[in-house]
């Protein structure tokens, strides 16, 4: 037909497409993603994959399930440091309980102040629990550290963000944690897990994931919409040097 029309509002980089065009990949493309939320969540860790998978809805029939403890908005704001009084926070709201979740093909974990929280027993007992149902979990940031304690990262290979190194891949003493990485991708046993490096990175490793699972041409589309310079090679890490405290 005629070439593809996009009208883009940039505030809200919500997009509508003149001419969708529905690819049939024989039903090997996920439909169901829940994302893990707790308190003290990185913002980008969460919205970084909810930009991606506005553009999957509007390509594939996609649902998203937001998912926590309580039902209670999920606030960004680190649980004791708030030095200056800010009121800089945001808050998300769940869709579903972790008890009353539905099974989902992709489940996504953030990282952000709150992965440290040393109590965070739901957390860890619903990914242990939603992990083996899923096709695939990817994690942001130290999202991997949280994946680490909920057990399910054992003789994974991963990566995390490079300026919280040592306390992150501490949570994992039988995780392979791989310095030198964007993202890494674990295809070693069910369900894949791929993990990426700190929270921006959350972007190149989700458009790999739209390249492997929806097409090239997918993931070219998104990321010329977002404007985002894509990091294809997974080892091309320029936030490595900050592991040994060189920055940050
Ligand atoms: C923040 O607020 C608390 C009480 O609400 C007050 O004790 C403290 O001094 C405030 N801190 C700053 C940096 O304004
Ligand atoms: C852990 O958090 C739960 C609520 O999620 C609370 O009921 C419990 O008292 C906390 N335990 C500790 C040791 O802080
Ligand atoms: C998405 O990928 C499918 C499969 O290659 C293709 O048919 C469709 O045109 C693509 N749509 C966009 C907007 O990239
Ligand atoms: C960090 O330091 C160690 C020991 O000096 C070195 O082997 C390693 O290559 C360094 N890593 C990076 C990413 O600079």
């Amino acid at each position: 037909m005629g070439v593809l029309k996009v009208l883009c509002t940039c505030a809200l980089t919500f997009c509508l497409l003149a001419n969708p065009s529905f690819a049939s990949l024989n039903g090997a493309i996920p439909k169901k993603f829940g994302i893990v939320m707790f308190r003290a969540f990185d913002t980008t860790d969460i919205t970084a994959p909810l930009e991606i998978l506005n553009f999957i809805g509007l390509l594939y029939n996609t649902e998203v399930v937001l998912l926590s403890d309580t039902l209670e908005p999920v606030s960004t704001q680190p649980l004791t440091m708030n030095p200056k009084n800010s009121s800089v926070w945001t808050t998300f709201t769940p869709t579903h309980t972790f008890d009353t979740a539905p099974e989902v093909d992709v489940l996504i974990v953030p990282g952000g102040p709150g992965a440290r929280n040393p109590n965070m027993t739901a957390v860890w007992n619903y990914i242990a629990k939603a992990a083996p149902k899923t096709k695939h979990v990817l994690t942001i940031c130290t999202g991997s550290g949280v994946a680490a304690k909920a057990g399910i990262m054992d003789g994974r290979k991963a990566t995390t963000n490079k300026a919280a190194w040592k306390e992150i891949t501490a949570y994992g003493p039988n995780t392979e944690w791989i310095p030198k990485a964007r993202w890494v991708e674990d295809e070693s046993a069910e369900p894949p897990i791929w993990s990426s490096s700190g929270v921006t990175s959350g972007f190149d490793m989700l458009l790999q994931f739209v390249e492997k699972k929806y097409s090239l041409q997918n993931a070219t589309y998104m990321a010329n919409l977002i404007e985002h310079v894509r990091i294809t090679d997974p080892s091309n890490d320029p936030f490595a040097v900050n592991i040994n405290g060189t920055a940050a």
